[in-house]
Parts: C-alpha cells; sequence; structure tokens
C-alpha cells in the first residue's frame, strides 16, 4: 500500500522539486529512495491531522514534505548503520553510492527540511512550533537509534518495556510529531495538538511492532527485503523477545547461535527464521501492538469527519499490513 495515489504523487513530485541542484550526483543520491518507492505515510497523517482540525493540504504541504525528507534522511543513515542492501527492492543508498556521498545526502535531506520549513509562508509563531516539533523529532531519533545499537550490541537480552522505549524514540517520535506538526499548520491549539501528538505516537509503536514482525513472518516478494536480516544484526525486536521466550531450551539455543553474527550462513539464518515462524508468535506480537492501538483510537474520541476516518483507516492498515 501507499497512502492514496493522489496525494503521495503530490507530495513526491514537490519533493523531488526540492532536491535539485548541483552537484548532481549529491541530489541524485538524495533523492534515490524516494524515486524508487516509499509509502508517505506520515506526510499522510501531516495532511489528515491539518484537515481534521479545519486546515487544508495546501497549509500543511511545507510541513509534510519536510517529515518526509527527514524520514528519508534517518532511512540513508539507518542503512549505513544497519548495514542492510537492499531497500525498495533496490540497493541502498550507500550500497548505490558509497558511505561518505550517502552520509552527504542524509545530511542534505535533513538540511533541506528546515529550509522549507523557513522558506514558506507561515507565520513566525507556526514556523517556530514546527521547528521545534521537528527538531525535537530528530533529537528522539537519534536517541532511540543509540538505544537500538546499544541493545543489539549488548548479550543482554532486554526487556520487553525497553524495547517499546526504543521503538518511541527511534520510529514513534517522528509518528507524533507528523500529526502534532499538522494540527499546527491548521492553527489548533494546546489541547488538540496533544491529542494529535498522543494519536501519533501510539499509531507510530503500532508500526514498527508490525515492522518487526514482517521483517522476520513477512514475505520478501511483497515487502522487497530479505527476512532475518534482525536476527543477523543482533537486535532485539518484539517478535525475537517473545520468540525467545517461547521457544524450547533446544530452539532458544539455535536461534541465539544466529543472533548477531553477521557471518551466518544463508541456510542457517533461515532455518532460524523458520523455527520463529513456527512458534506461533504472530498473535502474542499483534495482541501488544493493538493495546497501542486502543489508546491511538481513543486519543480520536472528541473527533468526527472524514479526515478522523482515514486516520482511523490507516491505523487499522498499519495493525494489518504485509508490507
Ligand atoms: C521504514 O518506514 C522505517 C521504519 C521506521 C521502520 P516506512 O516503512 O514508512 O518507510 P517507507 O517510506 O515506506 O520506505
Ligand atoms: C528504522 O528502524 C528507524 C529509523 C530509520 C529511524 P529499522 O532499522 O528497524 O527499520 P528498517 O527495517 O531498516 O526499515
Ligand atoms: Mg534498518
Ligand atoms: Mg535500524
Amino acid at each position: 500500500m501507499s497512502v492514496p495515489e493522489q496525494s503521495a504523487g503530490t507530495v513526491t513530485r514537490y519533493l523531488l522539486s526540492c532536491l535539485d541542484g548541483e552537484p548532481g550526483d549529491l541530489y541524485v543520491a538524495a533523492s534515490h529512495l524516494i524515486k524508487n518507492g516509499g509509502k508517505r505515510l506520515r506526510p499522510y497523517m501531516v495532511m489528515k491531522s491539518c484537515q481534521l482540525l479545519g486546515g487544508s493540504t495546501e497549509d500543511a504541504m511545507p510541513a509534510a514534505a519536510a517529515v518526509e525528507m527527514i524520514h528519508n534522511f534517518s532511512l540513508v543513515h539507518d542503512d549505513i548503520m544497519d548495514n542492510d542492501e537492499i531497500r525498495h527492492g533496490v540497493p541502498t543508498t550507500h550500497n548505490k553510492f558509497g558511505v561518505p556521498l550517502a552520509i552527504l545526502a542524509g545530511d542534505i535531506l535533513f538540511s533541506k527540511a528546515y529550509q522549507l520549513i523557513a522558506d514558506s509562508d507561515y507565520t513566525g509563531m507556526v514556523t517556530a512550533q514546527l521547528t521545534s516539533r521537528l527538531a525535537g523529532g530528530c533529537v528522539e531519533i537519534c536517541e532511540g537509534q543509540q538505544m537500538d545499537i546499544v541493545m543489539a550490541r549488548d548479550a543482554r537480552i532486554p526487556t520487553q518495556q525497553e524495547y517499546i522505549e526504543m521503538i518511541s524514540k527511534k520510529t514513534a517520535a517522528l509518528f507524533d510529531v507528523s500529526c502534532a506538526v499538522g494540527a499546527v499548520c491548521a492553527g489548533a491549539g494546546a489541547e488538540e495538538i496533544s491529542q494529535m501528538s498522543s494519536f501519533g505516537r501510539n499509531l507510530g509503536i503500532v508500526f514498527q511492532i508490525t515492522d518487526d514482525l514482517i521483517g522476520v513472518m513477512g514475505d520478501p516478494k511483497v515487502t522487497k527485503k530479505p527476512v532475518g536480516n534482525d536476527l543477523r544484526e543482533g537486535k532485539k525486536s518484539l517478535p525475537i523477545l517473545v520468540a525467545l521466550e517461547t521457544a524450547s531450551q533446544d530452539k532458544r539455543s539455535a536461534i541465539l547461535e544466529c543472533f548477531g553474527r553477521s557471518d551466518v550462513p544463508r541456510p542457517k539464518l533461515d532455518s532460524a527464521v523458520e523455527m520463529i515462524r513456527d512458534l506461533g508468535i504472530n498473535d502474542t506480537v499483534l495482541s501488544l501492538a493493538d493495546g497501542y492501538a486502543k489508546t491511538a483510537r481513543s486519543a480520536l474520541e472528541s473527533h468526527t469527519g472524514a479526515a478522523k476516518d482515514d486516520l482511523l483507516f490507516l491505523l487499522d492498515f498499519v495493525m494489518e499490513r504485509k508490507l
């Protein structure tokens, strides 16, 4: 799924128009992931949150594009950190252009996000609020990414609570920011902004849980990403935590043998993934995600209308997604 084609297309064109310049190879690298896919979920959330509170999609566009640029900046750098070779079925940015250019591609996406907001027609007050929200989101992403790296490096298996704190920062923070900035663009007050922020945060937690589930249980033909990468990198994702709790001693040892071993042969990795799939962890993981989905839904309780329906539809999609 990508969000409704029309709005995704408008955002994509807008983004690409901002990513044109010299040296050409820098801008080609910066637009590589955007040109080759992406669901545009975050800009959709910015726009729908803005509409929900009485604003228009035009009001939301610069903020929506800025959020998507920050998201893509984080993906480019994340793929370097995670040693991932494929995203959207194409080589990751560093795989295609080399690490130095990929670092710069990420940096330019990050910088352009702020330039876009500063150069738009928002009032000084709105610009200040947007900048503060975006910067706060970036700070959390950095903190969450480092927590993720440390958890992967340490032999200790974290608690589910520690995993939730990590994903809340590395992923859910930007969903929170997306909804909050949408509300800011609509001129909403503090109470409404905080409701949208809660909706986004909880949806973001659901999103990362289902993303991690897909990382183990997904069909690579659909996801265009190989399964088992998290296991290979020693990532303590929720499905892996639940699998380790559920597995017999023998299976647990077999899974742990592949854990964090970048040199593990593919067949051995595939059989560990198979073992996790056979443990029937799907329902347990989804029921944990459902708790956050309920909190997200309750954050929108006092609202009605088409934009609310669209946001709730997105929440259901994220719960049920295979991609
Ligand atoms: C991927 O996010 C990164 C995570 C936070 C898990 P998306 O799955 O939304 O990425 P694109 O934009 O659709 O590629
Ligand atoms: C991505 O997390 C989070 C950010 C980009 C900040 P992951 O590393 O779990 O996501 P994928 O699997 O690479 O998309
Ligand atoms: Mg990654
Ligand atoms: Mg990562």
